[in-house]
């Protein structure tokens, strides 16, 4: 499945493993990671989760030739499902970074509540190259936490960027050396998890409740955009060209 889910002392890790493709997410991957989630949410035991990849790569985002091959429809596709699990997680979500986080692999982070990079992570918003728009809410997400024309500059120029300007922009908490962002992160779950419950719970909902509606109304208009544009011509040239590892030519595309 390629995603590994380990729960112990309250805090349920979840790991994206599948280092061969960075940890591209396919649509297998996505439905796991939704799952985890919703079990972790309901779990009276896991009062902490934990997201995280492998030291070399946190992901490479959607896995394009699944994108190319089996587009998501409909609201209920694993992409869908995983964003809205994430966004309502009710309990603390801690990510910890290593090396590329691509597309959703920023937009995620966005989402939670603490983010711990190492010093080789790098973030990239690659939607407008791809011939799509964001997602994941980064419409709303990124202009709120960073400002507008900070966050113009990161989803329409797409380039990346490294922890440091992370944490400028105020996307990540704190940058570590790559070997001890895993058991930092680890180890403030498990500060976490000692604390009540109900005081996590009604901390997190009383911070998170004001944006909650227009969150999930954005995601599902860009959703609906996202999926239409996953199948017109701008973004299958760039899929494309990607799996043939050519420059895209959107001479010809809208
Ligand atoms: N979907 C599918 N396969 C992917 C992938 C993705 N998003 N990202 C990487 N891979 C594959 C590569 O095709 C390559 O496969 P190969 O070994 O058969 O050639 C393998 O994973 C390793 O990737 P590679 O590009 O060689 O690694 P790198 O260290 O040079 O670069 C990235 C890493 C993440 C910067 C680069 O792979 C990349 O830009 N990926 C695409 C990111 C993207 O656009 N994501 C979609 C966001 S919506």
């Amino acid at each position: 499945m390629n995603i590994d889910i380990q729960s112990s002392g309250g805090v349920c890790v979840l790991r994206l493993d599948r280092s061969d493709r960075k940890n591209a997410i396919t649509a297998a991957m996505y439905a796991a990671l939704a799952d985890g989630l919703a079990q972790a949410a309901s779990e009276p035991a896991v009062r902490v989760a934990v997201i995280r990849g492998h030291e070399t790569a946190f992901t490479a985002g959607n896995d394009l030739g699944d994108f190319l091959n089996n587009p998501p429809s409909g609201e209920d596709a694993p992409v869908f499902r995983f964003l809205r699990a994430i966004a309502g997680f009710p309990k603390p979500l801690i990510a910890a970074v290593c090396g590329p986080a691509v597309g959703v692999g920023t937009t995620l982070l966005l989402h939670c509540d603490l983010v711990y990079a190492g010093e080789n992570a790098t973030l990239r918003l690659p939607f407008v190259d791809l011939g799509l728009c964001p997602e994941a809410a980064s419409s709303l997400l990124l202009p709120a936490i960073a400002g507008h024309q900070r966050a113009a500059e990161k989803l329409l120029l797409g380039e990346p960027f490294g922890a440091a300007e992370a944490k400028e922009l105020g996307i990540v908490n704190r940058v570590m050396p790559v070997a001890e962002v895993d058991d930092f992160a680890i180890a403030q779950a498990r500060k976490l998890a000692a604390k009540p419950l109900s005081s996590l719970l009604a901390t997190k909902s009383l911070m998170k409740d004001g944006l909650a509606a227009a969150v999930r109304e954005r995601m599902v208009a860009e959703g609906a955009l996202f999926g239409k544009m996953l199948r017109e011509p701008a973004a299958r040239e760039a899929f494309t060209a990607f799996m043939e590892k050519r420059a895209p030519d959107f001479s010809k595309t809208g």
